[in-house]
């Protein structure tokens, strides 16, 4: 069962073109998760099947099905990012995040021309965007987050 959010959500995109990807969008911003009670509720104001749904859900990375309190950094490892070394800044990544940040990958956060790029999510720091990424700015971020 979910609080009034998810009803205040689905009545403000209701009427909208393709109100799927705004609503998972503030779901999962809300709630920090869309869970499958939250998906079915979803499917059936918007007259789709659950599938259909838990197809978006799944395919991007920015939804969850459970919820996850740690600080996020999402590290991009798109094309234009690895031609820029991300890879080899993983390691150091994963040191500095431990078990404490979740370190989640995305395919592309608009920063191509000055990657590698990071995005963090975390109370302290809110949700800012990084880039020009080497090993010891990125460790830093994710200590920091
Ligand atoms: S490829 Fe990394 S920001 Fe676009």
């Amino acid at each position: 069962m979910t609080d009034e959010r998810l009803p205040a959500i689905l009545a403000r995109h209701g009427q909208s073109e393709g109100p799927l990807l705004p609503i998972l969008h503030d779901v999962q911003r809300a709630f920090g998760c869309v869970s499958p009670e939250m998906q079915r509720e979803i499917a059936q104001a918007l007259n789709l099947s659950r599938a259909e749904v838990h197809g978006v859900v799944s395919f991007y990375h920015d939804f969850t099905e459970e919820a996850d309190p740690r600080p996020c950094v999402q590290i991009c490892r798109a094309e234009a990012c690895q031609a820029r070394g991300v890879e080899a800044l993983m390691a150091t990544a994963e040191a500095a995040a431990g078990n404490r940040v979740r370190l989640s990958p995305v395919y592309c956060l608009g920063l191509c021309s000055v990657g590698p790029a990071a995005r963090v999510i975390s109370e302290r720091v809110g949700d800012t965007l990084h880039a020009r990424l080497d090993a010891a700015k990125l460790a830093r971020l994710v200590e920091a987050a």
